[in-house]
């Protein structure tokens, strides 16, 4: 049995329902940052005995693995500490909040020999998947050009639920963290290339958002950004990224060879996919739900082949310095 310390109560719920579904795993601690009752209300959901505001109780010796699901400044200390106790850890994207932590970590994790997951689950969508194979395969050709877009709405609008992702020094960067961190996994992970980030530049749609309570906060962090992104082979890529897009959704991932074209589409929400290539006569189409459980890999029984899928530690590290670069110039801010 594996039993798992879950850190924060937002996204957490969903790391919740997936160890519930994971046989022989069970979740006996729910930690929250200072709302008490929303914790309590989704520990009682998910049959969770425990609600606490220390993280430091995730260390004890009843739990196997730490979840580190709270805002990105606290990702470090925490998995760090869980790593040095010989616990397995899943952490959050990204990593951390500059490429020196992410590295201490990859390393950290590296040297503990316990297993540890940066939780890009786009991986494990099987529209994903088949394109990877489709590239590995051969069966585009060269990789010419790789076009990947996140375009979500969960900040359009002046208001936000998430002070902390308005402020570097607890979110590390805006829309380039929360959804360019997953397209540059995935660009890395579907084209097996390092990439550089040869241009990039951001925005800012609301400088001034109100927050729950109705007080103004200063946002500092982009609301969009564009990415160009270079091989070493001469391949391409160009990534967007926007949280702002009223009433649209968007995960979609391009890739364009000397031999064909294809695209797999997520639906953020439901999970609902398909792919299209100039290749095949028709679309290959996947049903909502069709997100793996990343855990079901993560904690299976060691057979000596690990799953290709799982995003190690250093995936994070890679997907860091692209976040890194991305973000070295200050965004922009849209006119009124
Ligand atoms: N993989 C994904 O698709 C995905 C999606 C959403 C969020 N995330 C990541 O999950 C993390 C949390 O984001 P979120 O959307 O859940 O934010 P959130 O603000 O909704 O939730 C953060 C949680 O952390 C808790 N917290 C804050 N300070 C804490 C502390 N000192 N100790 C313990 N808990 C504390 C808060 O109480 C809250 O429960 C971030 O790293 C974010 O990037 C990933």
């Amino acid at each position: 049995m594996v039993r798992a310390a879950v850190i924060g109560a937002g996204f957490g719920e969903q790391h919740l329902a997936w160890i519930r579904d994971c046989p022989g795993a069970e979740t006996g601690l729910l930690v929250h940052g200072g709302n008490r009752a929303r914790a309590e209300k989704v520990a009682a959901a998910y049959g969770v005995p425990r609600v606490s505001s220390d993280f430091r109780e995730a260390f004890e010796d009843e739990f196997d693995l730490v979840v580190v699901a709270a805002p990105v400044h606290l990702h470090t200390e925490i998995a760090e500490e869980a790593l040095r106790r010989n616990k397995k850890v899943v952490c959050e994207k990204p990593l951390a909040l500059t490429v020196e932590s992410a590295r201490s970590l990859a390393e950290a994790a590296g040297e503990s020999g316990t297993a540890a997951m940066t939780m890009f689950q786009w991986r494990f969508h099987p529209a994903f998947g088949a394109l990877r194979d489709l590239v590995a395969g051969g069966g585009l050709g060269r990789v010419v050009h790789v076009d990947l877009q996140f375009h979500h709405d969960f900040l359009a609008g002046p208001s936000t639920a998430f002070p902390w992702r308005h402020d570097r020094s607890r979110a590390a960067a805006g829309a380039f963290a929360d959804q360019g961190v997953h397209l540059f996994d995935l660009l890395n992970w579907l084209t097996g290339r390092d990439h550089t980030v040869a241009a990039a530049a951001s925005s800012v749609a609301w400088p001034t958002r109100t927050t729950a309570a109705g007080q103004p906060l200063a946002a500092g962090t982009e609301d969009a950004g564009s990415v160009l992104l270079t091989s070493p082979d001469g391949g391409l890529a160009t990534a967007s990224v926007l949280r702002v897009t009223s009433g649209h959704r968007r995960l979609r991932v391009t890739v364009s060879g000397t031999g064909a074209v294809a695209s797999a589409e997520v639906c953020p929400d439901t999970s609902e996919g398909r792919l299209d290539s100039s290749a095949a006569d028709r679309p290959t189409r996947w049903p909502a739900g069709s997100l793996e459980n990343p855990y079901l890999s993560f904690l299976a029984p060691d057979t000596g082949a690990a799953d290709v899928r799982i995003p190690d530690f250093a995936a994070g590290l890679a997907a860091q310095r692209l976040l890194e670069a991305a973000v070295a110039h200050p965004p922009a801010v849209l006119s009124e």
